[in-house]
């Protein structure tokens, strides 16, 4: 049996490049927090897959993450969320912290139609129907799964005017007046500024990044898990499809200052 402390590792995991930016957040509201990240971009999409393969892969993610004594994980993705969680917190004895799409704070915020924007396998779960239905404004929320768009991160994030093209593209597709869009997959995170800027800034654009990092916050401050050492925490990143490319994306994210262990 292992020994945890308040001094032990979060574990952070997506199906790829997506979770990156729930990281970046945590990074930022907990910079004395050692973190390992698990980008699962080997076997990405999992948008697309079974249930039971996405449950599958992380608990294979999660396995790896705990042999390395994480005190808490973060599930950095809306997809394995809704396909797993349950039986994640289930099958270990640490706090699982999940992720849901931002439609309350959406709604809340806002008052015309809000575009939610997620993978097939989010937007069809038991937990966001759950979510959905216990909303009095549900009404309001447009659902278009975009499975095209966590391939264009995956695969094509360096390639700035070809992103903004399917990004258009994308979003002409959209007929009707929208007031707010909620990101509902980490990825789409990452195409954040290609949406503002073909809104020309007109849309409210919501994510689910710092309602998790907080609450993985709370989850550890109620444990008395709070790492408290006034120096900066590790970062380290492990990807399941290795080589130049995997490597030639991290070097996207500036902020990665540990990208040299590749
Ligand atoms: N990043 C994941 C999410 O938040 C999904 C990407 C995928 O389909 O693999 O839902």
């Amino acid at each position: 049996m292992y020994r945890l402390d308040k001094f032990s590792k979060i574990g952070v995991f997506d199906s790829g490049l997506g979770g990156l930016s729930v990281l970046h957040t945590i990074r930022q509201i907990m910079p004395n927090e050692s973190l390992i990240y698990i980008g699962d971009s080997g076997n990405a999409p999992y948008g697309t897959k079974e249930k039971s393969e996405v449950l599958n892969l992380s608990k294979k993610v999660c396995d790896t993450l705990v042999s390395k004594d994480v005190k808490a994980i973060v599930i950095a993705c809306n997809t394995a969320t809704s396909a797993a969680v349950n039986e994640l917190r289930r099958a270990y004895d640490i706090p699982i912290i999940g992720m849901e799409p931002a439609i309350k704070p959406a709604l809340r915020q806002t008052e015309g139609k809000v575009l939610l924007l997620a993978t097939e396998m989010t937007l069809k779960e038991e937990k966001f129907h759950q979510l959905v239905d216990s909303l009095e404004e549900g009404y309001r929320i447009i659902k278009m799964p975009a499975p095209e768009w966590v391939q264009l991160v995956e695969n094509h994030m360096s390639e700035s005017d070809y992103v903004k093209k399917e990004v258009e593209g994308f979003l002409d597709k959209v007929t009707e007046k929208i007031d707010a869009i909620v990101l509902g997959c980490t990825h789409f995170i990452f195409l954040k500024p290609y949406i503002m800027a073909y809104y020309k800034d007109q849309v409210e654009i919501f994510d689910g990044n710092m309602g998790t990092a907080l609450q993985l916050k709370n989850l550890l401050e109620s444990h008395k898990w709070l790492n408290d050492n006034s120096e900066m925490g590790s970062v380290e990143i492990i990807n399941t499809k290795s080589g130049v490319f995997v490597k030639k994306s991290y070097e996207m994210f500036d902020w990665l200052e540990m990208r040299d262990e590749f």
